[in-house]
């Protein structure tokens, strides 16, 4: 099998871990396994390759937003994870929302605007957090608090953005595996689940399964389940929330589905199956059993 990593993504060196943890694990579960940095040439790659499975380790654009997947199904290539529809509406956090809402999940305010708009004022009353609406791993994300200024973005930032009203409160985390939901995280850390403490060790604490209410767990298995069906999503993939406590269930909303959830040694996913007992080849191999065109 062809596990496919790395891309051309702001999120391409968390793909590179992410396959290279998945081509170790997959050897140990007995694939034979050639691992394919994604460039420019993949479709010409994978024709002469033509492996029985792509294992799909890539994240953020082009990877998992349907792009990749649909050169996979013009190439008959049976692939891991979620196919064309599903990855493109969840790597749209806006598109994400409106099939949320139509599914009667939860949510909090968001609008698109332009990155001059953002600049010349507030767009939203503080706080609100400014992010791309097609990025993973936090990469660019601003969070404007009260008494602050509009923020000045990087350069880097697209042209329209989304602007989205502050949700306080815990970070959880609930992965899907097929029809199940298999466990919801806390994830603790000092300031925001920024980029550094996604990935750097140590970066945040984990706390699996949650030390929540039984009503918060069972809402998070819930909704996460029902989003992965609403948008589609095939295999795994993993639902954020943000919970805000002092107001019970009615402070629980979803912010966006992962397609293509992180594989690293710090990534959730991986924990929630392993605490189902789902060790990390057995996990990898169920996604390739999973696999199709
Ligand atoms: N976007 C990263 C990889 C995640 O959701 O885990
Ligand atoms: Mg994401």
């Amino acid at each position: 099998m062809a596990v496919l990593m790395g891309g051309l993504s702001a999120e391409r060196e968390v793909s590179l871990v992410s396959g290279r943890e998945c081509a170790k694990a997959l050897r140990a579960a007995g694939y034979r396994v050639t691992e394919v940095d994604c460039g420019p040439d993949l479709p010409a790659r994978l024709a002469d390759l033509r492996p029985d499975v792509c294992f799909n380790a890539l994240h953020g654009r082009w990877g998992e937003d349907g792009c990749v997947q649909g050169m996979l199904e013009w190439l008959k290539l049976p692939y891991t994870h979620s196919g064309v529809l599903a990855s493109a509406l969840a790597m749209d956090k806006v598109k994400t929302k409106e099939v949320y809402r139509a599914a009667g999940l939860p949510v909090v305010d968001s609008v698109l605007a332009s990155r001059e708009a953002v600049e010349a004022g507030h767009v939203l009353a503080p706080p609100y957090v400014v992010k791309p609406y097609n990025e993973g791993s936090s990469v660019g994300v601003y969070i404007v608090r009260e008494g602050s200024n509009a923020p000045r973005l990087a350069e880097t930032m697209p042209d329209v953005v989304m602007v989205e009203a502050y949700a306080p409160g815990r970070e959880l985390t609930t992965t899907v595996m097929g029809d199940r939901a298999l466990g919801v995280t806390d994830i603790i850390t000092d300031g925001w689940y920024d980029y550094e403490a996604k990935y750097a060790p140590g970066g945040s604490r984990h706390e699996c399964p949650a030390n929540i209410p039984a009503e918060i767990e069972a809402a998070c298995l819930d909704y996460a389940l029902r989003a992965h069906r609403a948008l589609g999503c095939r295999g795994v993939s993993r639902t954020d929330f943000r919970w805000d406590e002092s107001r019970g269930l009615a402070g629980l909303i979803l912010l966006e589905t992962n397609t293509q959830p992180g594989m690293t040694p710090t990534s959730l996913a991986p924990e929630q199956a392993a605490m189902q007992g789902i060790g990390f080849p057995e996990f990898c191999a169920w996604m390739v059993e999973d696999a199709s065109c």
